[in-house]
């Protein structure tokens, strides 16, 4: 059987040494991801962040702190889920982040098909926009914005089995606009009836 952690550590070595795009020229460290290399939950947010690039992991500030108290509300920790990003190295302009360009995507989501051939997940969480209409693509459905289909399931039959796609609103959501907190935490209720439904 293949191993999946050393699977997933190769894949990062390889995007430790990426040039693919540009972004290899301004960053501090890559962001593989990390997490449970056997779960069966696979969170895809945005893109590396300030604290990210710093530490080399994702979610590690303030969204990351809310992304926390959001998986608490579905029974689940960090070490029950696996993390990454659409983009493994942060966007900047002008010293703060931006949304990543079409190109970006386009050179870096290659490394994101591979993680989700590896880990197999039964149930794949997209954090925002551009991990919804990347991975909502992927499966052969409309690139909906997250405003659009926060909450909802939409069920795959690929030849990786059965899967669930749960959009959800990146966490930065909430910290920008409070009061979409609660919305936010609806939909993290929603994911755990889906975790309970998968163990029956
Ligand atoms: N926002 C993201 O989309 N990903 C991170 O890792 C951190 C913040
Ligand atoms: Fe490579 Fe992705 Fe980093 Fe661009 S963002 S350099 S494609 S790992």
């Amino acid at each position: 059987m293949v191993n999946k952690e050393e699977t997933l550590k190769k894949l990062a070595e390889e995007i430790k040494n990426c040039k693919k795009c540009e972004l290899y020229k301004t960053r501090t460290n890559p962001v593989p991801g990390e997490g449970n290399p056997n779960t069966s939950i696979l969170l895809i947010g945005e893109a590396p962040g300030y604290w990210e690039d710093i530490r080399g992991k994702p979610f590690v500030g303030a969204a990351g702190k809310f992304l926390n108290e959001l998986l608490a509300i579905s029974g689940l920790e960090r070490e029950d889920v696996y993390i990454c990003n659409v983009l493994k190295c942060r966007p900047t302009f002008e010293g703060k982040n931006r949304p990543p360009k079409p190109e970006e995507i386009k050179a870096c989501t290659p490394y994101l098909d591979k993680q989700i051939k590896i880990i197999g997940p039964e149930i794949i969480c997209t954090l925002g926009n551009f991990a919804t209409s990347y991975i909502l693509q992927k499966f052969g459905f409309k690139p909906e914005s997250v405003g659009e289909v926060h909450g909802k399931v939409f069920e795959v039959n690929s030849l990786m089995g059965k899967m669930k796609i749960i959009p959800l609103y990146h966490p930065a959501a909430g910290l920008h606009k409070p009061p979409m907190k609660e919305i936010i935490r609806k939909d993290w209720e929603r994911v755990r009836e889906e975790i309970e439904t998968g163990k029956n």
